[in-house]
């Protein structure tokens, strides 16, 4: 049952409290150009159609691209003043982004044509694995050039390196190693270049980036994601970088300790991502001086019992601070003194999650009154929830699980909690104590209360509880569930019900349920076995008392897992269970 795991901890808990508390980044693209009165140029129009039959099965609706007035057509704009096109914005759908695979054309050489071009937007789209052209350079007025999430192969033409008005390149790719650079000198030239993305490109060999990074003055964000880096540098003669606002170099291999001085001498840098790139020992103190910080990302690197430096009371501007996985240890009122200690304090998420922090929460918050997300499991927290935890009604995300806190958690206690989303206690030493009647003032999206004591009787306050998508009452002491909760929970993706004592058989209505993992083991379930929900991929049914025949038809084409081991199931394996093309795993009666 580990996907269980899987969905519902470390870093999901993570991007789940970002995805909730942040605004959606604004979309807003860079350089608008004032639509023109046209008077389209005829040899730009004949490159135009060219690109247009090059371009297959093309994600954007191309069939206002006839007539004469090229300047009008969907995509198309031209100079105010000379009539040349100057936007050529052919971005496929967020849909395609994903899809990526579909075949959509070729970029046809007949784009040079554009010589006045300042904004080229192809992100999106698939190029049948082909290579970025190296004509991509050819463009001297270019400032913006989006290629990104367009499945191109094989090396970034260093021609880039020639387009040098260019502001914004983005180039970054959903998985990593399709694109690759073996270094990074070309970007010297770019000395206008405000905006850089490269995540996702094999950047493996270069092992000069932070130079070569060193000479665009006017960088503002760079994301450097995942690229395979596995060099940086301890100190920098003098950095260049002082319009840095946002440096996310995620996910890569330095294997050394957080070097010293580095970029930190910006004045300006609000987002700061080291999420996992093997750094080892303290953070540097260098950081805690950074008063811009808005946003800084630590977890899974290895700070060696280090906690945050006690200067992070002076980041004034934090929201969100992200440790998970740091191996971070110590007391856990002695890491929240030294969290933002300000008269108007702006944190928002603090995610500690996965870690060894110890002792009691404190009982009074200190300045942080305005979180949308608490995660801390999987400490050693012990002690009773404080009070104060219970008076942040901007919660979205409050998670304890897997610490040794006690103590009682009442109605009371939940009143305030108008917005929370997801609540998560289990593997604690919590009981939950309410009203047989009582309502929640929040709709869950997330539920997990594992090993609590809930039973015998279902916990009749998740009856409204109708928008969860994931539901994880495993080993809560229940012995009954009742008739409504196949309906209150039929949109839920994940339930997770094994370990109980429950009894009674499973309804035929089984298959109008909406699960794609459906946990039932370790019960006391009699009846026969029903047909599957219908996007099932794991059902879990074994350890009960389950009997008959399996229903010759389960119609459930996705499964993958079938556990149906302990029941007194009998007759044969329905000939349907050989035709599906997923099925994993099988264990039978015994
Ligand atoms: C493309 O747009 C035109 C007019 O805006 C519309 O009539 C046509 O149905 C669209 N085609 C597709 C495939 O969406
Ligand atoms: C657009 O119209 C304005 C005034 O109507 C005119 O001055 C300008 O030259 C026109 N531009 C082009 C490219 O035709
Ligand atoms: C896509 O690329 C493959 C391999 O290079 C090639 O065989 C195929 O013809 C290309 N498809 C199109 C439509 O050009
Ligand atoms: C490039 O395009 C992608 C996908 O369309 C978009 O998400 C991204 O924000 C664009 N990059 C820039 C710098 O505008
Ligand atoms: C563009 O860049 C390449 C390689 O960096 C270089 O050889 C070439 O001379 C540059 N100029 C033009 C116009 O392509
Ligand atoms: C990245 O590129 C390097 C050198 O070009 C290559 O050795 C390595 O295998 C690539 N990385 C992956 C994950 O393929
Ligand atoms: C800073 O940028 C300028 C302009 O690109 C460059 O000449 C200089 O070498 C850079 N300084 C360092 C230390 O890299
Ligand atoms: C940071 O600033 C200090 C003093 O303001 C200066 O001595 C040092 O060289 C700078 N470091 C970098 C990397 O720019
Ligand atoms: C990481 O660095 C340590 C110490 O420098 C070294 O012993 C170890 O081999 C490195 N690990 C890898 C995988 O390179
Ligand atoms: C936070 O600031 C207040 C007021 O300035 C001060 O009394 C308190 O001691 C500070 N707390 C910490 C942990 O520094
Ligand atoms: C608390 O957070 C909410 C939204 O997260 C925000 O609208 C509000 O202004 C914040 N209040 C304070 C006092 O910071
Ligand atoms: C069930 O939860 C209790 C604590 O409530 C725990 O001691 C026990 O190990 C759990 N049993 C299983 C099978 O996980």
């Amino acid at each position: 049952m580990s996907e269980l795991r899987i969905l519902v901890q470390g870093t999901l808990i993570a991007l789940l409290c970002l995805l909730l508390s942040l605004p959606p980044p604004a979309t807003a693209s860079p350089l608008h150009e004032p639509a023109s009165n046209g008077s389209c140029v005829t040899y730009e129009r004949d490159a135009l159609l060219s690109i247009k039959d090059s371009l297959w099965e093309p994600s954007v609706n191309l069939s206002s691209w006839q007539g004469e007035e090229c300047c009008t057509w969907k995509g198309v704009r031209c100079s105010y003043k000379t009539g040349h096109v100057v936007k050529l914005n052919l971005r496929g759908s967020a849909q395609d982004c994903l899809r990526y695979s579909t075949y959509r054309g070729a970029i046809s050489h007949s784009l040079v044509t554009l010589q006045q071009l300042r904004y080229l937007d192809l992100s999106c789209n698939s190029f049948n694995w082909s290579e970025i052209p190296e004509f991509i350079g050819s463009f001297p007025s270019l400032r913006y050039l989006n290629l990104s999430y367009s499945s191109f192969y094989g090396r970034v033409p260093p021609q880039i390196g020639n387009l040098s008005k260019l502001a914004y390149l983005d180039l970054k790719l959903p998985s990593y190693n399709i694109l690759y650079s073996s270094d990074l000198r070309w970007l010297s030239h770019l000395s206008s270049l405000k905006h850089l993305d490269l995540s996702y490109i094999n950047l493996t060999t270069a092992l000069d980036w932070v130079h070569e990074i060193n000479r665009i003055p006017n960088l503002s964000k760079l994301y450097l994601k995942y690229t395979g880096l596995r060099s940086t540098v301890s100190a920098l003669g003098q950095s260049n970088l002082t319009a840095l606002e946002v440096l996310d170099i995620s996910q890569n291999y330095f294997n050394t300790t957080i070097a010293p001085h580095w970029f930190w001498n910006s004045t300006s840098l609000t987002s700061l991502n080291l999420f996992r790139c093997h750094f080892y020992g303290r953070i540097p103190e260098y950081i805690g001086n950074m008063a811009s910080l808005e946003e800084v990302y630590f977890g899974g690197n290895n700070l060696m019992s280090n906690m945050i430096p006690s200067n992070f009371k002076n980041l004034c501007n934090l929201k969100i601070l992200e440790l998970s996985g740091s191996n971070t240890s110590g007391d856990i009122s002695e890491l929240m003194e030294r969290l933002p200690n300000c008269t108007l304090n702006k944190m928002q998420v603090l995610d500690l999650g996965d870690n060894m922090l110890g002792g009691a929460m404190p009982s009074s918050p200190g300045p942080i009154t305005n979180l949308t997300c608490l995660a801390l499991p999987q400490n050693k927290l012990t002690g009773p929830i404080p009070k104060w935890i219970w008076s942040l009604t901007e919660l979205l995300i409050l998670d304890l699980e897997r610490n040794e806190l006690h103590g009682v958690v009442t109605e009371d206690h939940l009143r305030s909690l108008t917005n929370l989303k997801l609540l998560s206690l289990g593997h604690t030493h919590l009981q939950i104590k309410v009203s047989p009647n009582w309502v929640p003032p929040f709709k869950l999206q997330v539920v997990t209360l594992e090993g609590l004591q809930l039973g015998p009787a279902f916990p009749s306050w998740l009856r409204s509880q109708t928008s969860l998508g994931i539901l994880l009452i495993a080993n809560t002491t229940i012995t009954t569930i009742p008739d409504w909760f196949w309906v209150a929970f039929s949109r839920a993706e994940v339930v997770d019900l094994s370990k109980n004592q429950i009894t009674g058989a499973l309804p035929t209505t089984l298959e109008f349920m909406a699960a794609e993992t459906m946990a039932l083991s370790n019960n006391r379930f009699t009846g026969t076995v029903p047909k599957f929900p219908r996007n099932i991929k794991g059902m879990y049914l074994s350890v009960n008392s389950l009997s008959g025949s399996l229903p010759s038809d389960f119609g459930a084409p996705l499964l993958q897992y079938l556990s149906i081991y302990n029941n007194s199931i009998s007759g044969p394996v329905p000939s349907s269970l050989c035709s599906l093309t997923q099925l994993a795993l099988l264990e039978g009666t015994s």
